[in-house]
């Protein structure tokens, strides 16, 4: 596990766009793990001006999402799907048939997690798995005591989640889906290489444990310290307690 620390939040979003540039940049084919949150915003907003001022080519990328809320068809605006075309995808070249987030509508959640795996197998799996963190130590929507093997599947999102994440559903903890779709923590650690941003203070704790404290069910991304090409990239206040 690679920790890099920048002094705010502008400039680590910046390093990480570069990071993500150069991965697509270094082939002609590469298959990008994606990660929703409000973390991930500007660096979305940095890679679609090195798209318009630079020519960052998105042709050949092909990705896929970690998660979905259970009960959000791909039109909701506050769908994963929604948030990905509205931040990324339709300014983009990216050819949006090679783009994949789990079916939050699927009748049956365990077919849509076995078709989910074999879409990343078929493409030969995730080259850059981007990641944020949830306050309970979530990557994707693996709430604390999901396996460390586990795979893509439905989960129960526990009610400090939905609160973290009712600001983008008018406020209303009620109005957040309580399940998702998402990879499982084995899905993630399979990735050729991984990098978690995380910004702010309300971060510093959950990252000091995932990073320093034992690897464990109940804090998903302690989970990363297994995996041998981990970067962990925060702003100096999510850096605060490590
Ligand atoms: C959601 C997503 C996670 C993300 C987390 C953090 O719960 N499922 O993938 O890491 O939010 O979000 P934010 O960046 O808004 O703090």
């Amino acid at each position: 596990m690679e920790v890099i620390i920048r002094p705010d939040a502008e400039k680590t979003a910046q390093l990480a766009a570069t990071f993500i540039a150069r991965k697509i940049k270094e082939k002609q084919k590469i298959v990008l793990g994606l990660a929703t949150g409000r973390t991930m915003e500007r660096i979305y907003a940095i890679l679609v001006q090195m798209h318009k001022n630079e020519g960052l080519d998105f042709s050949g990328c092909h990705s896929f999402n970690l998660d979905e809320y259970i009960g959000l068809s791909a039109e909701d605006p506050n769908s994963y799907r929604s948030y990905m075309d509205y931040h990324l995808f339709r300014h983009v070249n990216i050819d949006l048939k090679n783009t994949h987030v789990p079916n939050g509508m699927a009748q049956d959640v365990h077919s849509e997690g076995k078709r989910y795996e074999e879409e990343i197998r078929k493409v030969g799996g995730i080259d850059l798995q981007l990641l944020g963190i949830g306050e309970t130590g979530h990557i994707g929507f693996n709430e604390p005591l999901s396996a460390l093997m586990s795979r893509t599947r439905d989960k129960s999102l526990t009610p400090h989640t939905r609160r973290q994440n009712a600001e983008m559903f008018g406020g209303d903890p009620e109005k957040v889906p309580s399940r998702a779709m998402t990879m499982g923590v084995g899905t993630i650690l399979e990735a050729r290489s991984i990098l978690l941003v995380a910004l702010g203070e309300s971060k510093a704790s959950i990252l000091a444990k995932a990073v320093e404290g034992p690897i464990t069910s109940m804090i998903s991304a302690s989970a990363l310290q297994l995996h041998s090409a981990c970067r962990i990239l925060v702003d100096e206040a999510a850096a605060s307690q490590l």
